[in-house]
């Protein structure tokens, strides 16, 4: 080959490699310009991913509604508390658990099971009695300090303390 010959191929190489170039550019700015012009895709999960981000850390609870949804909270937990003693309403099981506490030793002025400690009380009548029971009295605290059990049970273990004085 001359060195004509290579000053014609580098001409044309040139020539070639400059074109490859504006070519190159010129797709880059088309595929600028194309992408400006879209709008930008929906995608779901990075909506859900914002609204995860900015949800308010807890809830307020304010006016009707709230107090309706506070209601509903507490209905709803204690449906899912189990019943004390599974809701037995077996009464001498219940006062060996949890009244003989205080009522076997008599702590704190409580009434024994002996008729000497009842003859007064039992005057109110056993009505009353268990709703004391129930709703606390003197030193007692409501329920004996078992606010899980129900008031069917505290009226159970009354009268079985009763039934044991009153024979
Ligand atoms: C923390 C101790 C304590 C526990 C536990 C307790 N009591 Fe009492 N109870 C007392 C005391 C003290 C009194 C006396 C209150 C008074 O008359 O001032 C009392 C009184 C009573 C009375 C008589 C109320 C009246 O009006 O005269 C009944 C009935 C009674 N208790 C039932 C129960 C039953 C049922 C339980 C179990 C579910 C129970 N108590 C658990 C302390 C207790």
């Amino acid at each position: 080959m001359s060195q004509h010959d290579d000053k014609v191929f580098i001409k044309h190489f040139s020539s070639i490699i400059a074109a490859l170039v504006v070519f190159t550019v010129a797709i880059a700015l088309l595929a600028l310009y194309i992408h400006g012009q879209l709008a930008p895709g929906e995608n779901p999960s990075h909506d859900a991913r914002i609204q995860e981000r900015i949800k308010p850390i807890s809830s307020v609870y304010a006016g009707e509604e709230g107090r309706a949804a506070i209601a509903e909270a507490q209905a709803a937990a204690a449906a899912s508390r189990p019943a004390a003693f599974d809701g037995s309403l077996d009464g001498e099981m219940l006062y060996n658990q949890v009244c003989a506490a205080c009522h076997a030793s008599g702590a704190a002025g409580a009434p024994r099971l002996e008729a000497a400690d009842w003859t007064e009380r039992l005057t109110k009548g056993q009505e009353a009695l268990a709703a004391n029971a129930i709703s606390g009295v003197g030193l007692m605290p409501a329920k004996g300090g078992r606010s899980d059990l129900s008031d069917e049970q505290i009226e159970a273990s009354v009268a079985y303390m009763l039934g044991q004085v009153q024979q």
